[in-house]
This record gives structure tokens, C-alpha cells and sequence, in this order.
């Protein structure tokens, strides 16, 4: 009987939301975005093993507090240039855990709601599929091509064209065969190096929740989606003014704000 593993790529850097630490580690309610991403991981009785591949540098993993996930949650400090070779460098790193029939669940980082219906779908889903799977969404956006000088130079037809996710599930024997041939600087996914060795993976349907922070805004819609779960972050911390509402201290009146809307 195959089992499942989950393997989590947390090297990258978050260029595009600019943030002063990896956007992995970027706070929602007090814990990292890396603890959303893998908790539904971790809790699912299905998976054997959740391996976590950092940047070899990494500091900031062992600042946080990992204990409730227990022996579940293995760190493999192996990550690689692009997302591509961090995926590789982890498998191979686990090498020794994993048979090649066994199952490989990837999963970004940055996806802190992931939803655990949407994991079951793709577990039963890419799982009674030899060629394995991935969440995706259909396309529901009006699709332009741009042209010179930001005009549209057409509109494309959207049928048949989907949004990929993660979780991607395969078998450890062909994902780590595919990621090995694969250019890692095209590769943006799993499920783009099993393709390259002429296989259809099976798309399963995600949500549009199950969004990747990827700029600084996202990071706020994602609190939001996980404020609205029960229990998955703790009340956000209350406003000076909420507070003082509460005690009913009475408020001064606003100051004007000099040079425009800042920070609060
Ligand atoms: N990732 C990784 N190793 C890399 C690059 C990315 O493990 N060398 C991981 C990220 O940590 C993230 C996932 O791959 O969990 C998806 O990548 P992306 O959203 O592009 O994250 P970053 O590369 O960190 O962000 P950016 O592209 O903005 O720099
Ligand atoms: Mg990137």
C-alpha cells in the first residue's frame, strides 16, 4: 500500500512583497504563514510525514515554536536556487523515508488557507490517478493579450484554461524523475515537470480562497479568509480605538494626520 508524504518548499526570499523577512514568516494573529500552510498538512491522518525544505541559511524556522506538530514536521535545510530545485533537493534529502510508489503532496508556503475539503479532493482525486494531480479554478476572468503601450491586442477565449494551485500530488518515483530532466528556471510547478515527461496530470477543482501571497495586500486578504475559520487565528489584535470604545474611555478628537495617510 502506497503512502502519502507532504513536502512544503519555504526557501524563497518573497521578493515581490517586500517585506524584511521571507514572506513565510510574515505574521497572521501572531504565527507564520508557514504554520497555515502546514497545518492542514500535518493534521490529515493520511500523511505519514510533512518535510519542510528551508534555505540552508535559514534563521528564523527555529524562532518559532513547532512543538504541537510534533515528530510530523521533519525541517530539511536543502533549498535550492529556484522553487524547482528546492522541491528536488527535498526529495532527494528524503530519499531514505520515501519508496518510489509513495505519494508526494507539494505544497507552497505561501498558501495559508487551504481548506482540508480541498486536500481531500486532490487525496482521493490525483490519488486513484496514476498520473497524479493538482488543485486548480477555471479561468473566470475575461482573458486580454497585451500589445504595445498597454492596449489590448485581443481577447482570448478562457474555456479549457485553468488557475494551477497547490497541493500538487505524485508518485515520489516520477516526480523526482521529471524535476531531474526539468529546467528549473521554467518549471514554475510539479505539475508543468510531469508534463514534460508526456504525462496529463489530473486537474481537481481548488478555491479561490486557497490564494498564494505573493504582494503585501495578499497577506491581508489571507487574514481575513483565516479570521473567518473558527479557531484558525486568534482574534486580531484590538484597535486604541476599539479599546477605548470598550472601556469607554472618551476619544480625543482626531488629530490631522500631517503629510497624507501614513502607516498606522
Ligand atoms: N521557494 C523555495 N525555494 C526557492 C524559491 C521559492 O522553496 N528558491 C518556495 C517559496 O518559499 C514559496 C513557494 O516556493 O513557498 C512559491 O514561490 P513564490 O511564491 O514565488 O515565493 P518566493 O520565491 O519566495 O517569492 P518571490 O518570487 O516574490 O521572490
Ligand atoms: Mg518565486
Amino acid at each position: 500500500m502506497s503512502k502519502i508524504y507532504a513536502l512544503i518548499p519555504a526557501a524563497g526570499s518573497g521578493s515581490r512583497v517586500r517585506a524584511a523577512v521571507p514572506k513565510q514568516y510574515l505574521r497572521i494573529g501572531g504565527l507564520p504563514l508557514l504554520h497555515f500552510a502546514l497545518r492542514p498538512l500535518v493534521r490529515h491522518p493520511a500523511i505519514e510525514q510533512v518535510f519542510v525544505v528551508l534555505a540552508q541559511g535559514d534563521t528564523h524556522y527555529k524562532q518559532f515554536d513547532w512543538s504541537e506538530f510534533g515528530a510530523r514536521l521533519e525541517p530539511l535545510y536543502c533549498g535550492g536556487a529556484t522553487r524547482a530545485a528546492s522541491v528536488f533537493n527535498g526529495l532527494l534529502a528524503a530519499r531514505d523515508m520515501i519508496a518510489g510508489s509513495d505519494w508526494v503532496v507539494v505544497h507552497d508556503a505561501a498558501r495559508p488557507c487551504l481548506s482540508s475539503e480541498a486536500l481531500e479532493r486532490l487525496l482521493v482525486e490525483a490519488g486513484s490517478d496514476e498520473a497524479g494531480g493538482l488543485l486548480a479554478v477555471p479561468v473566470s476572468d475575461t482573458l486580454k493579450r497585451a500589445g504595445r503601450d498597454l492596449r489590448v491586442a485581443g481577447t482570448e477565449p478562457r474555456e479549457h484554461l485553468w488557475l494551477a494551485q497547490t497541493p500538487q500530488m505524485f508518485r515520489y518515483r516520477l516526480l523526482i524523475e521529471a524535476l531531474r530532466k526539468a529546467d528549473p528556471e521554467v518549471v514554475t510547478d510539479e505539475a508543468c515537470a510531469i508534463e514534460g515527461l508526456g504525462f496529463k496530470p489530473r486537474l481537481v477543482m481548488g478555491e479561490t480562497r486557497n490564494l498564494k501571497v505573493t504582494f503585501s495586500e495578499d497577506l491581508r486578504v489571507a487574514e481575513r479568509i483565516l479570521q473567518g475559520r473558527d479557531g484558525v487565528v486568534a482574534p486580531a489584535r484590538e484597535s486604541r480605538t476599539t479599546a477605548r470604545r470598550r472601556k469607554r474611555v472618551p476619544l480625543r478628537p482626531a488629530q490631522p494626520r500631517r503629510g497624507g495617510p501614513g502607516r498606522r
